[in-house]
């Protein structure tokens, strides 16, 4: 009649056996502390094993699993209660409501092997926590509202077989994560840049797309210097099959292997060149003997050898400073673009050695070889001068023409003065803006003394070093290597109004367009975005000299000025003095535009005064100015 006393015990022993209280604890105070819908009940009278969604290991001894998807949980997940849960292998909260970061305590589930947050609205940086689980496989955090950069340090897990990171707000490039483990991965529908990882490439398209400017791998290749004009398959077979698979990924890891792929390319364009051109008869190249000073370091690149051999397909040094490095080190760069203009690409280039130069690839050059060396010596040759980018070197082939000058990093005027107004960046003061004014000047003087035309004068060309005297231009004097149809004739904003109708960029024109860069000082306004009239009887929208006569002709009214140039006081006098000069450069009639030497004089007399309390105001006085005789229009 006795119930069997060992039946009894084992029901005991089944009911007494518990998760220890910490666990219970943990998992009520996570429940009590995330609102959610009424579903979830969990019985306290009941064992913790039975909970629904809670899962222990067979001994009933320890929580091993949580599975809560879809129960309508709100809010972030709150910090020391799931930590406490040490042996928990399995986490799946997604589809719910959950915000927030993931707490950093996470880092205690050491034994976490799954992890499934998809679906919900966690944000912040990636987890600091995940990288810290080393049994993790499976990783999905993927529709919610992570952003900054994923960390190299996944490379710590090395039992992960499933990243999926899918539509988050995650930017930056992707690390390298290199895990034979993994099987499945997806990024797609990120803010991701840069060039797809070797390690990653044999994800699918469909891993990567929808993100900023990812590229390789799978997806269009990156822009490189040199485009891949059509790569025979014998081309890319050779090269992929040139390079073992440790040096490419050792590559890769530096971001260059697109480069490489280019690199083969090139050499086998040019042993072709080569083969081609001793066929031929010697070309008739007929160049101005480089002067003494323009050889550079690699004046190796021996000019007499032209003509019979394939040596001019090399990169020619012009000017003092030496550079030391060749085509190979520059294609071997890892290359940012930093803007396309009407020139072409201009890129950013690194080389191994940390040199930073930048490279302009030309397009549409319409100047035959000779001409295009003849040219480009000439430009090298004047830019000894502060207020003038130096061009260090080019490079002229059939395909590709390239010219190389040296990177300021502190960036363009454009930049400084049109960049993220407002946020925490220091304004622009006014004597700065005068010095920044009088170095274009001087530099522009100093083109035309040297009989160049600048020709694409503005202030994304007009570039910073952190002495604003010593502000330089750049981007000059290339009107005459291309067709005068495609020629760049001043952007839009900038040119003068009788270039339009001859095609023609002038010293005059140089002159207008340095009129605008000084109204683009004063007022803050960007000359290529049209301002609009507010009055309503004029056409709706005028360019920025225009807008400008069209507000002083009422009165000398302050509200031309730029309004952060309004807290300085005791400067309008030269503001407005500044602003006459402009004006006569913009003036409509070319032949009524001050040469540019004039310009700086009348700068000098306008703002000299701005820099005489500096002692390292250079020739502020203007006996040591670059000022020189009038250049005549050509
Ligand atoms: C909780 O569990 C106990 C016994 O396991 C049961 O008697 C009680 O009805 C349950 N309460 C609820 C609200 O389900
Ligand atoms: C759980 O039971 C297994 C045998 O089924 C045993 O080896 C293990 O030590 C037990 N664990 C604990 C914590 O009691
Ligand atoms: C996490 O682990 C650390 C050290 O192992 C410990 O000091 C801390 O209390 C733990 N936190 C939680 C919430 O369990
Ligand atoms: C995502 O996070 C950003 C801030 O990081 C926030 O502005 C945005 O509202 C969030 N989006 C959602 C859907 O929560
Ligand atoms: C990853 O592992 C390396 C060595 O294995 C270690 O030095 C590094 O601190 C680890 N990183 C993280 C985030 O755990
Ligand atoms: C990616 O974008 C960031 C900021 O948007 C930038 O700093 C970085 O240079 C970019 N990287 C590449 C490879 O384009
Ligand atoms: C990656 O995720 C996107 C978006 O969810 C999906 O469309 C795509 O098919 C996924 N790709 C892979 C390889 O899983």
């Amino acid at each position: 009649m006795d119930p069997n006393p060992l039946l009894l015990l084992a029901l005991l022993a089944l009911a007494v056996a518990e998760p220890p209280p910490t666990e219970r604890a943990a998992l009520l105070s996570f429940l009590s502390q995330t609102p959610h819908e009424s579903r979830i009940k969990w019985n306290s009278s009941a064992s913790t094993c039975d909970w629904v969604g809670v899962t222990c290991d067979p001994n009933r001894t320890t929580v091993t699993a949580l599975r809560l998807p879809g129960a309508g949980l709100v809010g972030p997940i709150p910090a020391a209660t799931l930590s406490h849960l040490p042996s928990l292998r399995i986490l799946s909260l997604r589809s719910n409501r959950l915000s927030g970061p993931l707490p950093s305590d996470f880092s205690n589930l050491t034994l976490l092997r799954n992890v499934y947050l998809q679906d919900n609205l966690l944000s912040g940086p990636f987890p600091p926590a995940i990288p810290l689980l080393p049994r993790l496989t499976r990783l999905d955090l993927s529709a919610n509202n992570f952003s900054g950069e994923i960390p190299f340090s996944l490379n710590n897990l090395t039992r992960l077989s499933g990243l999926f990171l899918q539509r988050n707000h995650l930017s930056g490039s992707l690390p390298s994560i290199n895990l034979n483990s993994l099987t499945s991965f997806n990024v797609s529908y990120n803010a991701l840049n840069g060039s797809v990882p070797r390690s990653l490439d044999r994800f699918p398209e469909s891993s990567f797309a929808g993100n900023l400017d990812l590229c390789g791998g799978p997806l269009p290749p990156c822009a490189p210097f040199f485009p891949a004009p059509a790569p025979s398959p014998e081309a890319s077979a050779k090269s992929s099959s040139g390079l073992s698979k440790k040096a490419i990924i050792g590559i890769s890891v530096a971001g260059g292997v697109f480069v490489v792929l280019l690199l083969a390319l090139l050499l086998i364009c040019c042993v072709f060149r080569r083969r081609r051109r001793r066929r031929r008869d010697k070309p008739k190249v007929d160049l101005p003997p480089p002067p003494p000073a323009a050889t550079g370091v690699v004046g190796e690149t021996s000019r007499s050898g032209e003509g019979d051999d394939g040596e001019t397909n090399r990169l020619v040094f012009v000017g003092k400073r030496g550079y030391n490095f060749d085509l190979e080190d520059l294609l071997r760069a890892s290359a940012e673009v930093l803007g396309k203009g009407s020139v072409g690409t201009s890129y950013k280039a690194v080389l191994e050695d940390g040199t930073t130069v930048v490279v302009k690839r030309l397009k549409d050059v319409a100047a035959s070889k000779p001409d295009f060396e003849g040219h480009v010596e000439t430009i090298g040759r004047v830019a000894d001068h502060v207020n003038v980018l130096p061009l260090r070197a080019y490079y002229y082939s059939k395909d590709e023409k390239l010219l190389v000058c040296d990177y300021l990093p502190a960036g363009s005027l454009s930049a400084l003065i049109h960049g993220s107004r407002g946020s925490g960046r220091t304004p622009l003061d006014w004597e700065n803006r005068a010095r920044i004014a009088m170095a274009a000047g001087r530099g522009l003087a100093h083109l035309h003394s040297a009989g160049i035309v600048h020709g694409n004068l503005k202030a994304s060309n007009v570039l910073l070093r952190d002495d604003p005297d010593s502000a330089a231009l750049s981007d000059f004097g290339l009107s005459p290597l291309f067709s005068p149809s495609t020629v760049p004739r001043a952007s839009a904003g900038y040119r003068a109004p009788e270039v339009t109708a001859t095609l023609k960029t002038t010293f005059k024109s140089d002159v207008y367009s340095l009129g605008v860069l000084l109204l683009e000082l004063l007022t803050g306004r960007a000359p290529n975005q049209a301002v609009t009239v507010g009055g309503g009887d004029e056409e709706g929208v005028v360019d920025l000299p225009r807008w400008v006569q069209s507000v002083v002709r009422e009165e000398w009214t302050a509200e031309v000025f730029d309004a952060e140039l309004m807290r300085y006081p005791g400067v309008e006098e030269e503001m407005v003095g500044l602003l006459q000069v402009a004006m006569s450069c913009v003036s409509t009639m070319p032949d009524s535009r001050p040469d540019a030497g004039e310009v700086v004089r009348m700068i000098e007399n306008v703002v000299g005064r701005a820099g005489d309390d500096d002692g390292n105001a250079p020739s502020r006085g203007g006996s040591g100015a670059p000022t020189p005789p009038a250049a005549a229009t050509p």
